[in-house]
């Protein structure tokens, strides 16, 4: 943080000198910005030092999103509907706040599909504005995707139908119509959705919903004097970061948890903030999934870093820590995220945590292919491009065949001022990270995933196909960078 802090600095003092002595005889290319004003400059150094989230306080007890029952279906086939809705909830005491959320007034239930079901969902738009229902880590057909190609007007409504053909792993949902799926999500519309499979049924991981298997939403906001959200005027074009944390829509959150194994499942849903989740007590834990699946083997971590729409799944093992302390998750700068309070009571099923998990692998002739399409992420504020471009629904930029591995390279290229991290994404599959900078990548990536964080500078090299044809999104996931067109469209034939 501290020598962040005075590189900004030295850097801010560097360009001061170098635009008073040069007095405009340098060319233009020198100063790549010189288009953008001082406030757009002071935005964007104030970008690295990021507001701290206020403490959980732990007065309120954890929310847990309902599971959605079904409407119908038996043993392989099941009927779900979404309504994207807008309402009031009591996030303060005695204070409604304007929100949306899915079949309810503030983010969604939990879905839970099988692996092998035929899913078919009703999405129904109760909004005054335009969505789409985007499925965020799941092969599916593009028509399914729920891309900002897939709009659905206020009133309308859509059935997608896809059979789940991937493994077991936490997914989630939100909104994403072109230019306004940061505001969208920013106001409630985000949930997750579960694939189970026979491999996770059998492993005895903990898996009672809501008391040893917890969703976790992470998503900071800033609040207005009336306790109200107002993306417009909060808005920040290199991501809204507030200093008010919200897990599962629960202000100053606590869970209640036994002394017993306890598996989080976390999401980073929020717009742009990046955590790095420790305890408290320095004790590390397991994490065992990534964002589209469960690693080989679990992976024993002090912290674990998310940037926003990773997912980790990782494992407290409360019988194995000193519960006279308090205990708490807290993020890298110290700030308590969610305060533990350890009953004594033991549940009646015990869980472990298998030595082999998965068998994720990457083949040497993965290794072997050539890179046969580069992706260079690059800006900040409203000037990030993709390639050197801005999204054009009209336009495809990748073409893949259906079924084909190919090697992509993807290269955050720095700005004058360092640049930022992206969370690079892309839809309707899971990939690979061959390396990052060349080198193996940490061992708590070795797995599938559909968002990466990438550091200025840094090249990661991804193994990727799709199973399905059709035309998807690939992006910054800092959702006002997607809305700026930090985004292109692959065709997948
Ligand atoms: Cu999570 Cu294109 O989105
Ligand atoms: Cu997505
Ligand atoms: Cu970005």
């Amino acid at each position: 943080m501290g020598t962040k802090l005075k590189i900004i600095l030295l850097l801010i003092g560097i360009l001061v000198i170098s635009a008073c002595s040069n007095d405009n005889t340098q060319p233009e290319e020198e100063m790549d910005h010189s288009t953008m004003d001082q406030d757009t400059m002071d935005e964007h150094m104030s970008h690295d030092e990021v507001v701290s989230l206020n403490d959980s306080t732990g007065e309120n007890e954890l929310n847990i999103p309902p599971m959605l029952e079904p409407d119908a279906g038996d043993d392989n086939q099941v009927e779900y509907t979404v309504r994207a809705q807008k309402g009031k909830t009591e996030i303060f005491d005695g204070t409604e706040t304007a929100t949306y959320g899915y079949n309810g007034s503030f983010l969604g239930p939990t879905l839970r599909f099988k692996k092998g079901d035929q899913v078919k969902i009703t999405t129904i738009n109760e909004l005054d504005e335009a969505t789409t229902f985007h499925w965020h880590g799941l092969e599916v057909s593009a028509d399914a995707d729920g891309g900002p190609h897939e709009v659905i007007k206020p009133e309308e409504e859509k059935v997608i139908e896809f059979e789940v053909t991937q493994e077991a792993s936490t997914l989630w949902f939100h909104p994403h119509p072109e230019g306004k799926t940061a505001e969208q999500v920013y106001n409630g519309l985000a949930g997750l959705f579960y694939i189970e499979d026979d491999n996770s049924k059998s492993l005895g991981l903990p898996n009672e919903y809501g008391k040893n298997d917890i969703p976790l939403i992470f998503q900071d906001r800033i609040f207005d004097d009336k306790k109200q959200l107002n993306f417009s005027a909060d808005m920040n074009e290199d991501g809204t970061i507030g200093d008010t944390l919200l897990i599962n829509g629960t202000l100053n959150p606590r869970l209640t948890v036994n002394k017993e194994k306890v598996r989080l499942r976390l999401l980073n849903g929020s717009n742009a903030r990046n955590y790095t989740f420790k305890l408290n007590t320095g004790d590390s834990f397991d994490q065992i999934a990534t964002d589209g699946g469960f690693l080989n083997e679990p992976v024993t971590l002090k912290e674990v870093t998310l940037t926003p729409a990773e997912r980790a799944e990782i494992i407290i093992d409360f019988s194995q820590l000193n519960t006279d302390e308090e205990i708490a998750l807290i993020n890298e700068d110290g700030a308590v995220l969610l305060p533990f309070e350890v009953s004594d009571q033991k549940n009646g099923v015990a869980s472990s945590i298998p030595e082999e998990m998965n068998n994720f692998s990457i083949t040497e002739e993965e290794m072997n292919l050539p890179v046969t399409k580069k992706i260079e992420l690059f800006g900040m504020m409203d000037q990030v491009t993709l390639n050197g471009k801005k999204f054009d629904p009209e336009r495809i930029d990748f073409t893949q065949e259906q079924g084909v591995t190919e090697v992509w390279e993807i290269y955050n290229k720095p700005d004058e001022m360092g640049g930022m991290i992206h969370p690079f994404h892309i839809h309707g599959t899971q990939f690979k990270i061959l390396s990052r900078d060349g080198k193996e990548p940490p061992e708590n990536e070795r797995g599938w995933k559909d968002t990466i964080s990438i550091q200025p500078d840094e090249r990661v090299k991804i193994a990727i196909q799709f199973k399905y044809k059709g035309v998807y999104m690939l992006h910054c996931h800092i959702l006002e960078h997607e809305d700026s067109g930090m985004m292109g469209q692959i065709m997948v034939e």
